[in-house]
């Protein structure tokens, strides 16, 4: 991968808009809730749909379309940008720092950390993409916070695409996630973490099938408050 740095441009101007990129429209959610937080902020939201879904490629790959979206963002004169992804956070976001950095970028990882401190039984489920547990942040953060918890990681591909199809209630979805979630139930997990933008979506129905049993763990609010006090910092 060629890292030559960009040139800085002036950033802090404060009309400038804030960037946001998914491989899809899961990181709607982010964006969303950053909406919430900051009304009058000027945004622009790329969605990947045409790769999407990023979860099982190559980090190199997923790095390449990052960098599309990134250089997108900045033509539109971005004075930041989140990456409203966890998989292009986790394969990405060093070298986008390396290359711009000028440029403030908010990435995410899963919640792992508030689910590990705050489990009961010392069992926790993340849903996330094969790529996700690949990256550093992911381990790093498992290894530091949830040295004694059990952390039960599943990969989820299926919930991403249901998303985009924007297929996120009723019965047929209910049973795909009830699938996926009732082996993490069953075997003692209090949090549930939706370590992938697209899962927020879903969380109605998560919720249904985790009730009374696991607290479900959802980063957006989280994410955006982070965006917004960066943002502050710039002015
Ligand atoms: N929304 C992305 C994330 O947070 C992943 C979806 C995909 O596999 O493209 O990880």
């Amino acid at each position: 991968m060629n890292l030559k740095t960009s040139k800085p441009q002036n950033l802090k101007t404060s009309k400038k808009p804030v960037g946001f990129f998914d491989s899809g429209i899961g990181g709607t959610c982010i964006l969303n809730a950053f909406r919430k937080l900051c009304p009058d902020v000027e945004t622009v939201y790329i969605a990947d749909s045409k790769n999407c879904p990023y979860g099982n490629k190559p980090a190199e790959e997923i790095i390449r379309l990052s960098e599309a979206n990134v250089k997108k963002l900045l033509k539109k004169n971005c004075k930041m940008i989140v990456i409203a992804c966890n998989t292009a956070t986790a394969a990405a976001i060093d070298y986008l720092r390396a290359k711009y950095p000028h440029v403030p970028f908010v990435g995410l990882e899963p919640a792992v950390k508030p689910a590990a401190l705050r489990s009961k039984t010392g069992v926790v489920g993340v849903l996330a993409t094969a790529g996700t547990f690949h990256g550093r942040l992911y381990n790093e953060t498992k290894d530091k916070f949830a040295k004694n918890v059990t952390v039960l990681a599943v990969v989820v591909d299926e919930f991403v695409l249901l998303v985009e199809r924007g297929e996120t209630s009723g019965a047929k979805v209910e049973k795909v996630v009830r699938a996926k979630i009732e082996p993490l139930l069953k075997a003692g997990a209090d949090k549930i973490v939706l370590g992938c933008t697209h899962f927020p979506h879903l969380k109605a129905v998560i919720e249904k099938v985790c009730a009374g049993r696991a607290e479900v763990i959802d980063p957006s609010d989280a994410v955006a408050r982070q965006a917004k006090r960066i943002l502050e910092k710039m002015k």
